[in-house]
């Protein structure tokens, strides 16, 4: 029990570094606010402690002050002050009175540069986490997204703001405890008989408000999934506004989204709620504690001491103020369990489990020489459920490979290992008889170039879509010459801002065949030596397919492709071709052999005849 207690408080012990160390945190960021805080306590302190002379002074006589041991040096480093008026005791307390006010300007003062530094830090730390959190993201390997929401994923990032509250929250603790000690050791010079007793507020608060706490964190786990839920949903939504309009869910769908927003405000409330019974709660506790007090002093002290009941006035100022603080660390365990489900999905972004990383090698990639060998190739998306169950098979350099196959049959798959999305097995692809693993990702990407299945677009302008990815600059000539080529001439003519045609989101504002040639298109343009299309022209009408792919067959001339279609005219040219079938090679070879053999590839020639 001990040991897993002591366990967890290591590992958070250890998150919370992490964080540190990602907010960019260095040692003087926490020295300079906690001299500053210091400072700001001690200037309170003095501006309090100087009250008791005053107090004193006022109901007997000021002229002790002369005997007080710093103060009489003060007083003896200005003796100007003994000339203002003809009266000492009325100087004494001019002098007094001007010192508390120059405490409290320096309190004040330091307390203010405390809340410029802080602030302008914490706008650095804010900006190191979503750095960090955006740029873990794109360290990820493909799979992690197929499998995580969106939606989420900036929910995620968004919760940056969640770590500075906590930062906030620190940097006022340290403040306060410090102003707490300054005022213990002036109440403890007035009277450490009742210093002790105030101290007795601290357990009865801690041990009262202990139940509240555990209610704010069990909520705060509610929040969060309730939180969490209402941001997937939102995006799902939003992502798929057509689907839901075809099928008039609007109204389900506003339902939905108020049942989680209603589900959300519940619990906001149920914090708040409970949280705020917090400051009531603590201020009752603390006047009970203040009412014995007095009692205690009103039985102690004869009515005849009204001098030191004056300094006891100054004591129970200073308990008056002092006592909330003692809320300091139920405050912060309040705030933190509200701030602990945000932190944890942070944490999730920090450590390394799930994030389908793809090893990156040590070998730059210069380019092909012979061939890639696909050597018994497993692969499957979850251990128990293998989607590529055992391929063979070579593709020469300067050759064209034809993928053909029924869908799910693997060939997506196929290629996304190839193109390293995912994690292929070692030993089980290799390029030049080096294994695909060994090489840096960006060195072979560079020589690689993929129309995928779904022409993936940017919001952006037509122009800056065809050149993402390119290292240099490209003439709007040859941007024009890529679209030609790509059947797209016409498109640009016909758009008034022609290339600066914003395009929408995901590329929305297009056709499905238009935006599968801006795919083509920017393809063209990056000259990569080896050339993956997975259904690239699936979306085109057989004429535009056709003049493509006389242009394909053009860019392909020399360089090594393959090429995934269903239409059998795209692929008949190929040197080779593949016939996949759940997730093996049932056939592999020329046109005309496997036209021959009348086996699986000819069943499927045949069937598309009529077609
Ligand atoms: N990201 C993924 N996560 C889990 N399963 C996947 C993923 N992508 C594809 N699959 C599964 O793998 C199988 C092969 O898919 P895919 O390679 O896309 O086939 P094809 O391209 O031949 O149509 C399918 O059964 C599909 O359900
Ligand atoms: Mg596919």
């Amino acid at each position: 029990m001990a040991e897993t207690k002591r366990k967890n408080f290591k590992s958070r012990l250890a998150v919370l570094r992490k964080f540190f160390r990602v907010m960019g945190i260095k040692p003087y960021h926490v020295i300079i606010p906690i001299v500053l805080s210091f400072f700001v306590a001690a200037f309170d302190g003095i501006g309090l402690g100087l009250l008791v002379p005053i107090a004193r002074g006022i109901v007997s006589d000021f002229a002790f002050v002369n005997e007080m041991p710093v103060l009489k040096d003060l007083i003896a480093a200005f003796p100007q002050v003994y000339a203002m008026t003809t009266t000492p005791n009325k100087n004494t307390f001019l002098f007094l009175v001007v010192l508390v006010f120059l405490a409290t300007i320096l309190k004040n003062l330091f307390l203010y540069i405390n809340s410029v530094f802080t602030a302008y830090w914490h706008g650095i730390f804010k900006y190191n986490v979503y750095k960090f959190i955006f740029n873990r993201f794109m360290s990820f390997g493909k799979l992690f997204f197929d499998r995580t929401n969106q939606g989420y994923l900036v929910m995620v990032l968004n919760y940056s703001d969640k770590v500075m509250d906590l930062l906030v929250l620190f940097e006022k603790s340290v403040e306060r405890i410090f102003t707490l000690l300054v005022y213990f050791v002036i109440m403890y010079m007035i009277s450490w008989k009742l210093t002790l007793i105030t101290l007795f507020v601290f357990p009865v608060l801690y041990i009262s408000l202990r139940a509240i706490i555990r209610k704010i964190e069990e909520i705060a786990k509610f929040r969060n999934k309730s939180f969490i839920e209402l941001h997937r949903n939102v995006f799902n939504i939003l992502s798929c506004v057509p689907l839901v309009k075809a099928y008039s869910r609007e109204e389900e769908t506003k339902l939905k989204y108020a049942d989680l927003n209603e589900q959300l405000k519940r619990y906001d409330f149920r914090t708040l709620r409970v949280y705020r019974l917090m400051e009531p709660l603590q201020d009752v506790i603390v006047t009970m504690v203040m009412l014995l007090m007095v009692s205690i002093v009103a039985l102690l002290l004869a009515k005849d001491k009204p001098a030191e009941i004056s300094v006891f006035v100054v004591f129970f100022y200073a308990a008056r103020k002092v006592l909330p603080l003692f809320n300091i660390f139920n405050q912060i365990k309040a705030d933190f369990m509200q701030a602990k489900p945000p932190l944890k999905e942070i944490s999730k972004i920090f450590d390394d489990k799930d994030k389908f990383f793809v090893v990156e090698g040590e070998k730059t990639f210069e380019g092909l020489h012979e061939r890639i060998n696909v050597t018994n190739l497993v692969y499957g998306y979850t251990q128990e459920n293998p989607v590529i169950k055992g391929m063979s098979f070579s593709i020469e350099k300067g050759k064209t490979v034809a993928l053909v196959g029924p869908s799910g049959a693997g060939k997506t798959t196929l290629i996304s290992l190839l193109m390293r999305f995912y994690d292929c097995p070692s030993g089980s692809i290799f390029i030049d008889n080096t294994d695909i693993r060994e090489f840096k990702l960006k060195s072979l990407r560079a020589h690689m170039v993929l129309v995928s299945q779904d022409a993936l677009l940017f919001n952006d302008t037509l122009r800056n879509n065809l050149v993402f990815g390119l290292d240099r600059k490209v003439s709007d000539e040859e941007l024009m010459e890529a679209l030609r080529k790509s059947q797209l001439q016409n498109f640009v003519k016909n758009v008034p801002s022609g290339l600066d045609a914003e395009i929408g989101d995901k590329g929305l504002k297009l056709s499905g065949g238009e935006k599968q040639r801006v795919a083509i298109a920017r393809a063209f343009l990056k000259r990569s030596e080896m050339l993956i299309l997975d259904e690239a022209t699936s979306s085109l009408d057989t004429p535009t397919e056709k003049n493509i792919q006389e242009a394909i067959n053009e860019v392909i001339k020399g360089r090594t492709a393959v090429i995934i279609a269903h239409r059998l005219s795209t692929v008949k040219n190929a040197d080779k071709i593949i016939f996949v079938e759940e997730g093996k090679i049932a056939e592999q070879g020329s046109l005309n052999e496997l036209l021959e053999r009348k086996g699986k590839f000819y069943e499927y020639w045949e069937a598309q005849k009529f077609y």
